[in-house]
């Protein structure tokens, strides 16, 4: 086997086999592939297509290319991964839930990406929180709270951060099977048997349109239960924020409102239909609607709330950040609230823009290496089909926050009518 055959196989339209597949991620991880072979590899892909089962052989070859954690507890071992978007700090509020109902979750998590947040970052918006524990620390963690939001080791997957660097710059990202095969390598990596995915639809979204979304959300199923993974996929909408902030330490508020039984009703909505796939999967209730119970039973009574404290203090953070959370997270030095003309109705959202927004007031990286101001954000937001009430500019001075002023006033659609909201939950793929 070496990588020229390979190469030569998905050029000609030939495929990729099982072995192939393991060959060259093995490459990719070992550095025997070399970055022009790599570069013409995701080409290839991304020109002649997978069939499934090249997409599971790749997806499996990519996840044994590092260490596959493994688990003794005494439950089943669960996650969710979201394709990204404005104001999506679900795992927050998932993570501690799924705990509460009895299964364990070892979240590793990622950055923001492009104009979308990151769990990890809103993550380290608690003082002390550690995103990067020992293996001790991360077992402790999670046989204490039952989840650990964390970011991925080194050796978790090595094969894709090699792969992922070089088709960032061999425009070679957009491929489905690449994709596909990249979430859920590192998903996989984390010995789970169940996995609910939220692949985001509209306008804040990786996944503009409804058919780009189902062919990746159908990709990703089939790929994830080929590779024996219990898995369903809902297409949720993005094409509002789905809290009403874009920020780390103001997203963060919300979930922690929400794990507190308040908090925006979409967030807890979305929580709940994703949560209770996840526990349908994992065999923890009979089906997804009385797994969402079980999930909303465990927001209103404190449970995840307890969850929650109990993993943010197993990694670090202050033991009374729930009870205290002023005093944990400081507010950004500038605020101003903008009004838009009252008694409309919210027809569009540029989505997208709010993220970009957001990232340009310091919540997140426009380059490598940018360090993040936890502070800043929008907070406020509205959605498709409500009135829009004051939005707040959380900036790091004056004129940071003028210019976002004049982006996010461009960036909404007002209608003198009413303007009818479009469902929460677009779709469900199951195969
Ligand atoms: N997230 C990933 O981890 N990989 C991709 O290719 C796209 C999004």
């Amino acid at each position: 086997m070496d990588a020229r055959t390979i190469i030569a196989g998905l050029r000609d339209g030939r495929g990729l086999s099982a072995a192939g597949a393991a060959w060259f991620a093995r490459g990719l991880a070992s550095g025997e592939v070399e970055d022009a072979q790599a570069g013409a590899f995701a080409m290839a892909v991304l020109l002649r297509g997978l069939d499934e089962a090249g997409r599971i052989a790749l997806t499996t070859a990519m996840r044994d290319s590092g260490q596959v954690l493994d688990w003794d507890l005494p439950g089943p071992v669960i996650d969710k991964h979201s394709t990204g978007g404005v104001g999506d700090c679900t795992s927050l509020v998932l993570a501690p839930a799924l705990a509460a109902c009895g299964a364990y979750v070892p979240m590793i998590s990622g950055r923001g990406l492009g104009h979308t947040g990151g769990t990890l970052d809103r993550m380290e918006a608690i003082p002390g929180y550690r995103t990067d524990p020992d293996r001790a620390t991360l077992d402790r963690a999670l046989r204490e709270a039952g989840c650990a939001i964390v970011g991925a080791s080194a050796d978790l997957a090595p094969a894709d951060r090699r792969l992922y660097a070089i088709r960032d710059i061999s425009a070679t990202v957009e491929s489905i099977d690449l994709i596909t095969a990249s979430i859920l390598s590192k998903k996989l990596a984390e010995g789970i048997e169940a996995l609910v995915l939220d692949v985001k639809c509209g306008s804040g979204a990786f996944m503009a349109d409804i058919a780009s979304a189902r062919a990746l959300a159908q990709a990703l199923v089939s790929a994830a239960n080929g590779a024996g993974c219990h898995t369903v996929a809902l297409i949720t909408d993005m094409d509002s924020p789905l809290a009403p902030s874009a920020g780390n330490a103001l997203e963060l508020r919300d979930s922690v409102a929400v794990l507190a039984g308040q908090g925006p009703e979409r967030l807890r909505r979305l929580t709940c239909a994703l949560g209770g796939e996840a526990l349908a999967l994992a065999g923890l209730a009979a089906d997804a609607g009385a797994g969402a119970a079980r999930i909303a039973a465990s927001l209103a009574d404190g449970r995840a709330a307890e969850r929650f404290a109990r993993m943010v203090a197993a990694l670090g953070g202050p033991a009374d950040l729930i009870e205290r959370l002023d005093a944990h997270l400081p507010p950004a030095p500038e605020r101003r609230t903008v009004t838009l003309p009252p008694g409309r109705i919210v027809q569009a959202i540029d989505t997208r823009t709010l993220g970009e927004i957001a990232v340009h007031l310091g919540a997140g990286r426009l380059r490598q290496g940018d360090v993040i101001d936890h502070r800043t954000g929008l907070t406020g937001l509205p959605h498709v089909g409500v009135e829009a009430g004051p939005i707040t500019i959380h900036a790091r001075n004056a004129e940071e926050a003028a210019t976002a002023e004049t982006a996010l006033r461009a960036a909404i659609r007002l209608s003198p009518g009413p303007v009818a909201a479009g469902p929460l939950v677009l779709e469900r793929i199951t195969a």
